[in-house]
């Protein structure tokens, strides 16, 4: 596997990217393309065999990343690719001096919010039937780091 940090994705690659998006997220539509457009967007994605596999989307904004979407192919899963994306994407804040690594996750998403916590993020609060498409609440995640050294500062969960 290898993990690159793509920018401007050319079309037969952006096909690709949708599709496994698609796959990953059935029902959820997620604007891969619209979103890759963005000057400020970054890309991670994990490939097999010049096929990609996973990807980690997020938002570099001032001295955050707020982190749009994770995901793995469902025949790639338990492979450790998320686990390489999420250590990109934190090492990357790290060169970055950035201070935030921010996401949301549904609360029933017990793969998704086991993946955060193994990389150290805590809970940061609840959104209340923040999915329109079942209402259910989004627990909002947050990594803090230290932006001078690139040390986690730990912090406790917040109720949710
Ligand atoms: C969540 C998701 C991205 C994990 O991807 P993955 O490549 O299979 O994850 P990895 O193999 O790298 O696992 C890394 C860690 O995540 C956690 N994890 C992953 N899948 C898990 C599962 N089914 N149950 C419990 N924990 C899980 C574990 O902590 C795991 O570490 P471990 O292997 O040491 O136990 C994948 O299940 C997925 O694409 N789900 C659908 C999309 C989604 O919900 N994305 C998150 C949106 S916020």
């Amino acid at each position: 596997m290898t993990v690159t940090l793509v920018r401007d994705p050319d079309e037969a690659a952006l096909v690709e990217l949708c599709a496994l998006s698609e796959e990953a997220f059935p029902g959820q539509p997620f604007s891969m393309r619209e979103e890759v457009g963005r000057p400020w967007t970054r890309l991670w994605v994990a490939s097999e065999n010049s096929a990609p596999r996973a990807f980690l989307i997020g938002w570099h904004v001032a001295d955050e990343l707020h982190i749009l979407n994770v995901a793995t192919a469902p025949s790639a899963r338990r492979r450790g690719m998320a686990d390489h994306l999420l250590k990109c994407a934190v090492e990357y804040a790290r060169e970055n001096h950035l201070r935030l690594l921010l996401l949301e996750v549904r609360r029933s998403n017990g793969a998704a919010i086991a993946l955060y916590r193994k990389h150290q993020f805590s809970v940061l609060g609840v959104r209340k039937a923040y999915y329109s498409d079942n209402d259910e609440d989004a627990v909002e995640m947050v990594l803090s780091l230290d932006p001078v050294t690139g040390q986690v500062l730990p912090r406790a969960d917040e109720p949710f």
